[in-house]
């Protein structure tokens, strides 16, 4: 079974990049399995994967926070800057010193720490679902 799974917790209230997010924590429980199998190998894979993401990923979101002039654009953006700093150094260093369980540790607190902390403040400036927005028109 899977270490982890999505949940409305985790919700930034927007359902393109909320199902984007689900991918982060597929990548998670990938990493998560391989260390359970020893199996270093889909580290190769899981880079690429980790690289697919980002790119996809944080255009999409990005082109939300301008969208929506999201103040705090820049210093978001910069967060995503060093997570591509990090997948450079975990493509260039994994064939000697990266590890299965530092891409673990490393896409986890990425969940912790960014997605919980730093998505989570450009929630407000989001369109409200359209669900909510039907009940206040008809208040
Ligand atoms: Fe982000």
């Amino acid at each position: 079974m899977a270490l982890m799974q999505w949940d409305e917790s985790m919700s930034v209230g927007v359902e393109e990049l909320d199902m984007q997010h689900q991918k982060l924590i597929d990548l998670i429980n990938e990493a998560y399995a391989g260390i359970q199998m020893h199996d270093e190998h889909i580290m190769t894979d899981l880079i690429v994967k980790m690289r697919d993401y980002a790119n996809l990923h944080f255009s999409t979101e990005e082109g939300y926070l301008k969208k929506y002039n999201y103040p705090n654009f820049e210093e978001h953006k910069f967060h995503h800057v060093k997570f591509n700093t990090v997948v450079d150094g975990f493509q260039k260093k994994q064939f000697e010193k990266t590890n299965l369980s530092q891409i673990f540790l490393f896409l986890s607190r990425w969940l912790a720490t960014h997605i919980m902390e730093e998505d989570k403040q450009y929630v407000r400036y989001m369109p409200k679902p359209e669900a909510a927005v039907d009940q206040e028109s008809q208040s």
